[in-house]
């Protein structure tokens, strides 16, 4: 695991979005695996500029987000389809029917979630993938638990992870209590994953994804194992961490 430093979160965005573009030039049909949050929103940016600008596209590409709020329909304006319609699908040139998310509103949750994790399969693996991480090390809407759930899976939402995210609800009541996750399996197969973390409220996380050991109740630290992961940490997120624990972008 590599972790890369710099001073300036907008700065490790920008890395993070070429190698979104190197993929999508080495791989037109790249799958694409995908987060929600304030922290990859600057990357989105980018690369919603990269493509106006003719440097990159994705029109061969598919992807895949991490997770889905139950009970919040694609219209409703704190889901995560809004979200990704808003910040990056209607930005870049993605074809019909190619962004897949978890179905938060299905009849019947446990079968969505495992036709879900299905269809990642049949792709094979998700060649990039973006992670956020949750004050609570959460990645995707993996909760600290006492064991790594391997596959998408229904998951009741930490009270903590509630609070965090009630900025995007009027009042912390309509936050919902659950979520549909992707689960560890296909975090661990995706080739190469990047996960971004800004701001001091992210540092206990990152002390404890990158210095502790490999424990479920800091589900990113699962992440130790990969093969390709780079965690990308701006100075709020590093201030737990010595100079030595990381790299200089
Ligand atoms: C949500 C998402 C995570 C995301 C986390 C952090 O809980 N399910 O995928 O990483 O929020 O969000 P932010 O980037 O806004 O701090």
């Amino acid at each position: 695991m590599k972790v890369l430093y710099a001073k300036e979160s907008d700065q490790l965005s920008r890395w993070a979005a070429d190698r979104f573009v190197e993929q999508l030039k080495k791989n037109p049909k790249s799958i694409l695996g995908l987060a929600t949050g304030s922290t990859p929103k600057k990357m989105y940016e980018y690369l919603g500029e990269d493509t106006r600008a003719g440097k990159v596209s994705f029109s061969q590409a598919k992807s895949y987000n991490l997770d889905e709020y139950v009970g919040l329909a694609s219209d409703h304006p704190a889901s995560y389809h809004y979200f990704m319609q808003e910040q990056l699908f209607s930005k870049v040139d993605f074809p019909e029917g190619a962004n897949t998310l978890p179905n938060g509103v299905a009849e019947d949750l446990d079968k969505e979630a495992l036709t879900y994790d299905r269809k990642i399969q049949e792709e094979g693996e998700l060649d990039i993938l973006i992670l956020g991480i949750g004050s609570n090390a959460h990645i995707g809407f993996n909760e600290p638990n006492n064991v790594f759930e391997a596959l998408t899976h229904v998951v009741e939402l930490d009270e903590s992870t509630r609070q965090d995210n009630s900025r995007f609800f009027e009042k912390i009541e309509d936050v919902p209590t659950h979520a549909i996750s992707m689960g560890m399996r296909a975090i661990m197969q995706a080739k190469e994953v990047l996960l971004m973390a800004f701001g001091e409220n992210k540092a206990e996380a990152i002390r404890d994804l990158v210095k502790g050991k490999v424990d479920p109740q800091v589900p990113a630290s699962i992440l130790q194992l990969h093969p390709n992961a780079t965690i990308l940490i701006d100075e709020g997120a590093a201030s737990l961490l010595s100079e030595e624990d990381r790299e200089s972008l």
